[in-house]
């Protein structure tokens, strides 16, 4: 029996006990019963289960609680103590390898060929950023399948110790001020999230404590003298969110990041490549992938790819929606010594990309937008590279593309270990018609 798997005596009928076949889109174990699937999280292929407990979610069925019948020979011992019940990790029962395979026979069926993906360089510990729920029911990650309780943690594994250091002070401080917890259901109490983010090659460390209005005991700072930067933000909505307005920090604005000799700045309210360490071989790829000198950054969020390229001599333009995060990439090149042209703008209203002997796209999950679709195919750039974290919207896209645009390329890169995410980096190439 794998760690964390609920077990509650009783018999389920026949049908709802069987071996499972595999592992879907999603990391969820596909168990036949009958003319249905059930759908078991944190099981592996090859368990015999029996499941105790079910709910319908959006017209598929969910095991809430099962028992491993037979262990699949697959399975391995998770490190993490909480696996099982945190919605953290789906995989961690999955031998690493194995995890690698299975996300590279996902990103091969949605391309309809064979792409490899690159391990982690790091499989724990990887994690730059955790967002850590400070709730009535504890102190940790949502428990799977819930948005309104939490699983206690003292750690989480797959961001390292640093992670047990700051939760150990947390604690501390509100005990010793007793201050309230958040209780999602009844929008009371007053601490809602800590954010923890560092800097994997500065050792640079983040403390984002998100509250609700109210007033923060002024020594909150004292019980973090390790970080470099200590933050309290307040949320004003009631909306379940790990980010706020800035109302003080402690410290340094920002911590650094580096990717190679690139140099990058984090803010709270910032995006940043979450695994840092596979987040260096994202970048070099991407850089290898470039064809000739002008290049737009389309989707540059905070310029992690268009820094690093006019870092090595390309003349970059980047295009993002996010006002806060262009104004961060401006920093960031700045920083770096290197001029790139950062704009605030929208994906579909981009000026005219025959402008630019490589476009590098990296969309959010959705995908494209059409109308850049149709942009692309009028304006058609030489080389297309296609950052992707959505396997499916990714083979969409490019088909979308086929009638001008040939896939040359594509590589898998695991940036999130004992997750089902996998992203992908393509090439798409011109062709004369
Ligand atoms: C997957 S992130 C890419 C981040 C960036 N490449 C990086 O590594 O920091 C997608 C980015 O697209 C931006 N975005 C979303 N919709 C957009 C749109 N319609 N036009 C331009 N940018 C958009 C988001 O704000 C986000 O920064």
């Amino acid at each position: 029996m794998g760690k964390g798997q609920v077990y509650k005596p009783g018999r389920a009928p026949a049908s709802m006990r069987g071996v499972i076949e595999r592992l879907n889109d999603e990391g969820l174990g596909v168990l036949r019963a009958g003319k249905k699937e059930i759908l078991v999280p944190h099981a592996a292929p090859g368990d015999e289960v029996e499941i105790l407990k079910t709910r319908r979610k959006k017209r598929k069925v969910i095991a809430l609680e099962f028992r491993v019948i037979k262990p699949s020979s697959l399975r391995t011992e998770p490190p993490c103590p909480y696996f099982g019940r945190c919605g953290g990790c789906l995989l961690q029962h999955i031998p690493y390898e194995e995890q690698v395979h299975w996300k590279a026979g996902k990103l091969s069926r949605h391309l309809g060929q064979n792409v490899e993906v690159m391990p982690s360089p790091k499989i724990f510990g990887h994690r730059n950023r955790i967002d850590v729920v400070i709730s009535t029911s504890g102190i940790g990650f949502r428990r799977y399948g819930t948005w309104w309780e939490a699983v206690d943690i003292t750690i989480c594994p797959v961001f390292g110790e640093a992670s047990s250091k700051v939760l150990k002070s947390l604690r501390e401080f509100i005990e010793d001020f007793k201050l309230s917890e958040y209780d999602i259901k009844k929008n009371e109490g007053f601490l809602r999230y800590v954010v923890i983010r560092e800097g994997k090659f500065t050792g640079e460390l983040m403390v984002n404590l998100v509250t609700k209005e109210g007033k923060l005991p002024e020594e909150f700072p004292d019980y973090f003298p390790y970080a470099t930067s200590v933050y309290w933000s307040v949320n004003r909505t009631e909306s379940d969110v790990s980010y706020g307005d800035v109302e003080r920090f402690w410290g340094q604005e920002f911590i650094r990041e580096k990717l190679g000799d690139v140099v990058y700045l984090i803010h709270p309210n910032s995006f940043f490549q979450t695994n840092s360490y596979q987040a260096v071989n994202l970048v070099k790829k991407v850089a290898e992938l470039v064809d000739g000198e002008r290049v737009l950054d389309l989707y540059s969020g905070v310029g992690t790819f268009g820094v690093y390229l006019a870092k090595e001599g390309l003349e970059v333009e980047g295009v993002e929606i996010n006002p806060f995060a262009v104004e961060m990439a401006k920093k960031n090149a700045r920083l770096n010594n290197v001029n790139v042209a950062f704009r605030v703008g929208r994906d579909r209203n981009v000026g005219n990309l025959s402008n630019y002997d490589t476009v590098i796209v990296d969309p959010p999950r959705a995908g494209l937008h059409p109308k850049l679709i149709q942009k692309i195919l009028k304006d058609t750039p030489e080389t297309l590279i296609y950052v992707s974290c959505n396997p499916k919207t990714l083979a969409q896209d490019i088909s979308a593309l086929a009638g001008r645009y040939r896939l040359e390329f594509a590589l898998g890169l695991d940036m999130f270990p004992h997750t089902p995410h996998v992203e992908a980096i393509t090439l798409l190439r011109k062709f004369d018609v």
